[in-house]
């Protein structure tokens, strides 16, 4: 198996294919329930997380596997002075696969080099959160029956936000999406994700300020967290953390097929009213966050679910 760094490092046809394989594991969650026997997964978290670690050791264990890790560096031996380096060639000598969640841009690459088992980009500081991307494109695929052909939004954190930049990069490559960029302009979209959008001949992009003006055209919101954790100075946090909060008032200007995203934790970017209207598919995209993990995880160690065939064989 190879790791997974950013999306990048899958096709698209893979990309699908793990779709596909979550909707398969959902539909047959008892006759995959030993595919990961034997196996261990270790989750290394050097910052804080909910959702990922927890669905990460999730995951594994619904395959039959087993999980080692720490959540917090506090315990590690990182606080005696320890590279990254020298925790993956240790770690792999331990387990199968590896998730790694460090605030360090490009650490997980770095212990991708070092580790000699799959290591998966569990978010590599305001860099990428692949898996992230794999979770919100399985609720794009249950919620339009595709994942391009949309309108997408992005609102809120865009420069910090490691779950857009992930998520534009992918769907620029299924093509054919137009991406409005909703933020401050101190948290602008950063070059490189734009780079990516002006290399793709069919997508296209608008950077605007205000939310209410452009909410009635999307068909995704795609809302995000200003990521405190990434702010040099408090007083910048303050004044942009609540710039955009959606609540009902603002919801019903949009269409009612919209789809609101977030890749959580929120703070006040959503109105907890929210969360009951149809368009809100934040609580799915958690639930296919897990699927998601388990598709991955038993095809980087290499392990065939029970009853499954591939999409596209020849191409996977
Ligand atoms: N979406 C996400 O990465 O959540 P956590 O930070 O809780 O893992």
């Amino acid at each position: 198996g190879k790791s997974v760094i950013s999306l990048d490092d899958l096709s698209i046809a893979q990309i699908q294919d793990l779709l596909h394989k979550a909707q398969y594991i959902d539909a047959h969650r008892k006759e995959v329930s030993h595919t990961c026997e034997g196996r261990v997964l270790a989750t290394l978290f050097y910052e804080p997380s909910t959702r990922t670690r927890l669905s990460f050791e999730t995951a594994m264990l619904r395959l039959g596997g087993k999980v080692i890790g720490f959540a917090g560096a506090q315990l590690a031996s990182v606080t005696k002075g320890e590279t990254i380096s020298d925790t993956l060639k240790t770690v792999s000598n331990y387990v199968d696969v590896v998730a790694i969640r460090h605030p360090k841009e490009g650490a997980a690459l770095v212990a991708s080099r070092a580790a000699s088992v799959p290591v998966i980009n569990a978010g590599d500081g305001g860099h990428m959160h692949p898996t992230q991307t794999l979770a919100d494109l399985a609720t794009l695929q249950s919620r339009f029956g595709r994942v391009n052909n949309l309108i997408v939004g992005l609102c809120g954190d865009l420069m910090f936000g490691r779950t857009v930049h992930s998520l534009i990069e992918t769907l620029c490559r299924f093509g054919n999406v137009r991406f409005v960029l909703i933020s401050p302009e101190e948290l602008k979209t950063p070059q490189y994700v734009i780079d990516r959008i002006n290399a793709t001949p069919t997508c296209s992009y608008v950077e605007v300020r205000d939310l209410a003006s452009v909410i009635g055209d999307l068909d995704v919101l795609y809302m995000t967290r200003v990521q405190k954790e990434r702010f040099f100075n408090e007083d910048d946090y303050l004044r942009l953390r609540d710039t955009y909060i959606l609540d009902e008032d603002k919801l019903s200007l949009a269409k009612p097929h919209m789809a609101v995203l977030h890749p959580l934790p929120r703070v006040n970017e959503i109105a907890v009213e929210v969360d009951d209207d149809p368009r809100a598919a934040y609580f799915e995209q958690v639930k296919n966050g897990m699927l998601v993990r388990m598709a991955l995880e038993s095809s980087v160690v290499g392990d065939d679910l029970p009853g499954y065939e591939p999409l596209n064989p020849k191409e996977v």
